[in-house]
């Protein structure tokens, strides 16, 4: 059984409704409105209280009019449980001044073509979106619409600005049309069963794009490199196979990039440019077929991520400040990720939320150093990739960090006193890897559970059984050369730390020299500076998935 929600919002911002305490003598709302609104509601079960005949329409729940015309341009029935079917003669089209239409969160099974009629439309919000009040429960109100209505949209106005049709099951392709809109600001068709490529142009507007979970496939069109306002690239689970899009990194206000669960493959150059991505905030392309060294150039230039001053502010309060601020109910559900283990909707998404994600890929390579300095990292997931070399100490610098997954890699050497000084700490996960010698101790290292490192056979301490050996007496005879890397020979103390120093130093000069074969010193003196280059592993789970309104 198919229900469509249709979300109607108004939207309040540009077209402040008629107060009354004008003239009731002199209503506001032309009749003809009024009978349209009335019309339209009396063919429902749904009763609004404050829609009477006789009073200002201007007035009534729901309705915004135009303060000199009085004629309606916003309506507003989102989640009032509109229960039916929107007849192609609704006197609902008659509203020709309408502007902002919201539909959404409701029951309607069918949108008729005469929705075209609405030609001043710049705002259509037909998503069966979570209720983003205290509905609390993890059910979306499934708001199923039929295939066609991207083309009806197509139908409407050149003018629309902010188009929401996500949770839908709207299936086909995407219509070319789309590029049409050329005055389109937010797109988010997230949640439906779209196929087919992108098309490939959107409107140079655009700052909202947001068709996560669908089933496009192909290249991403390079025309998305001039939408100079991009905020907000969501193009999660899909099935779209490209190499990294890095003409998309001299978009400067773009916060949230997310490529996750598609088919991109290939490396990431490291570029050496200046001012890549310098807004970015959330940096999510887990999930694909990424190899090569982690994108050290990237780490380099993420300003936004290096600035702690946005931390530190009212964090409870402030929220990423993206163009579709008019459009409240917009805004909603534009981002999933995963944070301490749990997949997370942001409702909206908080300024202080900073998170790079690149775990499950075939990346490649030491961690950089230069993590350290992204100062405002809330979560950082490398696990199940293939990163080797030392955990770099300069992640101690990462005071704001909240999740830290390093799991089901090849990282070797102690894990550094100097993450102790990760304060905010809460999630940490070391697991699998060939971690060795005793587990730092002290303020949230207190906190984990063995689980933090299961699959390191060289680990000993707090909270692992296995205990260290005696403190060293002295310590100048350094492993021999056969000991080094061999499993399951590990012994505690000050050993199991020189081994693990071992094969990282062996694996440094071997690296070393052949980057000195190359003709490369400039990293052979990195890698001797013990700088690790940066490996990613990830996993995907499939936690539940839950919605979070960070209020
Ligand atoms: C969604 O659409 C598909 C066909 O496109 C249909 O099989 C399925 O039943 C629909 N889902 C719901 C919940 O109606
Ligand atoms: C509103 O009331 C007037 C009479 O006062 C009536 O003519 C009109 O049909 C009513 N409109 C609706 C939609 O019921
Ligand atoms: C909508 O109305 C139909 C009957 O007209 C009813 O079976 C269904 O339960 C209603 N749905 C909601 C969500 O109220
Ligand atoms: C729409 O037309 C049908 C007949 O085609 C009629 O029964 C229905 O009352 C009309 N609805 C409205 C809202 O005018
Ligand atoms: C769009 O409108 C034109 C005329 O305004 C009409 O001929 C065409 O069929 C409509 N397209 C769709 C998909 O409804
Ligand atoms: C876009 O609009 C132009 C005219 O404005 C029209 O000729 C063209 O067919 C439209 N393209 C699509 C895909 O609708
Ligand atoms: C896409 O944009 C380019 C220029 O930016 C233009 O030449 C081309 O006609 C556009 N294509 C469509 C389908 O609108
Ligand atoms: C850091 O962010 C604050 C507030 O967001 C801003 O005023 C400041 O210019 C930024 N500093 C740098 C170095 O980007
Ligand atoms: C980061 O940490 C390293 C080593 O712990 C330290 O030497 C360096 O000064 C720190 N850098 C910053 C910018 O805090
Ligand atoms: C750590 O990650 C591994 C996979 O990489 C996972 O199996 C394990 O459950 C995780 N442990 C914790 C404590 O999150
Ligand atoms: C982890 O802790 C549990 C109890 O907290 C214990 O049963 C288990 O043996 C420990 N595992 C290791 C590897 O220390
Ligand atoms: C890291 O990513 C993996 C796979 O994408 C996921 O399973 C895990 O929960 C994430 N770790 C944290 C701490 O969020």
């Amino acid at each position: 059984m198919g229900w469509l929600l249709l979300f109607l919002h108004l939207f309040l911002f540009h077209f402040p409704s008629f107060s009354s305490s004008s003239s009731s003598f002199n209503f506001l709302c032309h009749g003809d409105e009024s009978y349209a609104l009335l019309q339209f509601i009396s063919s429902f079960t749904t009763d609004i209280a404050t829609w009477k005949n006789g009073t200002d329409c201007c007035s009534w729940d729901g309705i915004t009019c135009d303060t000199i015309s009085g004629h309606v341009v916003g309506l507003n029935l989102g989640g009032v449980g509109l229960n039916g079917t929107l007849h192609p003669n609704s006197t609902l089209f008659r509203l020709a001044h309408l502007q902002k239409l919201d539909l959404s969160d409701n029951y309607f099974s069918e949108v008729p073509i005469q929705i075209s009629h609405l030609s001043k439309l710049e705002s259509l919000h037909l998503s069966g979106n979570y209720d983003s009040n205290e509905k609390n429960d993890q059910t979306p109100c499934f708001n199923l619409l039929n295939g066609d209505i991207p083309l009806v949209v197509c139908n409407i106005t050149s003018e629309l600005e902010f188009l929401n049709l996500g949770h839908n099951n709207l299936t086909g392709i995407i219509p070319q049309c789309l590029s049409n809109l050329s005055s389109l600001q937010f797109l988010d068709l997230q949640m439906n069963k779209f196929h087919g490529t992108l098309p490939s142009n959107f409107s140079k507007y655009i700052s909202t794009l947001n068709l996560n979970g669908n089933l496009f496939e192909g290249l991403l069109p390079k025309s998305l490199s001039h939408c100079k306002h991009l905020n907000v690239l969501n193009l999660g689970s899909n099935r779209l196979n490209d190499k990294f899009p890095h003409w998309l990194q001299t978009l400067q206000d773009l916060k949230v990039l997310v490529l996750r669960d598609n088919k991109f493959h290939g490396p990431i150059a490291n570029l050496k440019m200046k001012h890549l991505f310098p807004s970015l905030a959330i940096f999510d392309i887990s999930g694909n077929d990424f190899s090569g060294f982690l994108p050290k150039a990237y780490f380099k230039n993420y300003e936004a991520m290096k600035n702690v001053t946005q931390v530190r502010g009212d964090s409870s309060l402030q929220y990423m400040v993206l163009p579709c601020t008019d459009h409240p109910q917009g805004c909603t559900d534009s981002v999933t990720v995963t944070t301490k283990g749990i997949e997370l909707t942001l409702v909206r998404i908080p300024n202080f939320f900073v998170s790079i994600d690149l775990s499950r890929n075939k990346f490649e390579g030491e961690i950089p150093n230069g993590i350290g300095e992204l100062h405002a990292l809330k979560g950082l997931n490398l696990s199940q990739n293939r990163l080797i070399g030392h955990i770099p100490q300069s992640m101690g610098n990462l005071t704001y960090l909240e999740s830290l997954d390093l799991s089901s890699n090849m990282l070797t050497g102690v894990i550094p006193a100097e993450l102790t000084n990760m304060n905010s700490i809460e999630v940490l996960n070391l697991s699998n890897n060939h971690l060795v010698g005793e587990i730092p101790q002290g303020r949230q290292f207190n906190t984990f559970t063995n689980d933090s490192y299961e699959g390191n056979l060289g680990l000993c301490g707090f909270p692992l059984s296995k205990k260290c050996g005696p403190e060293p007496e002295q310590h100048h005879s350094p492993p021999s050369a056969n000991n080094i890397c061999s499993e399951g020979k590990f012994e505690f103390g000050w050993k199991s730390v020189a081994i693990g120093y071992g094969c990282g130093f062996v694996i440094g000069i071997g690296i070393g020299y052949l980057v000195f074969l190359i003709g490369k010193p400039r990293w052979l003196v990195m890698i001797f500076g013990g700088q690790p280059k940066r490996r990613v592993n990830r996993r995907r789970t499939n936690g539940s998935t839950q919605m979070v309104q960070m209020s």
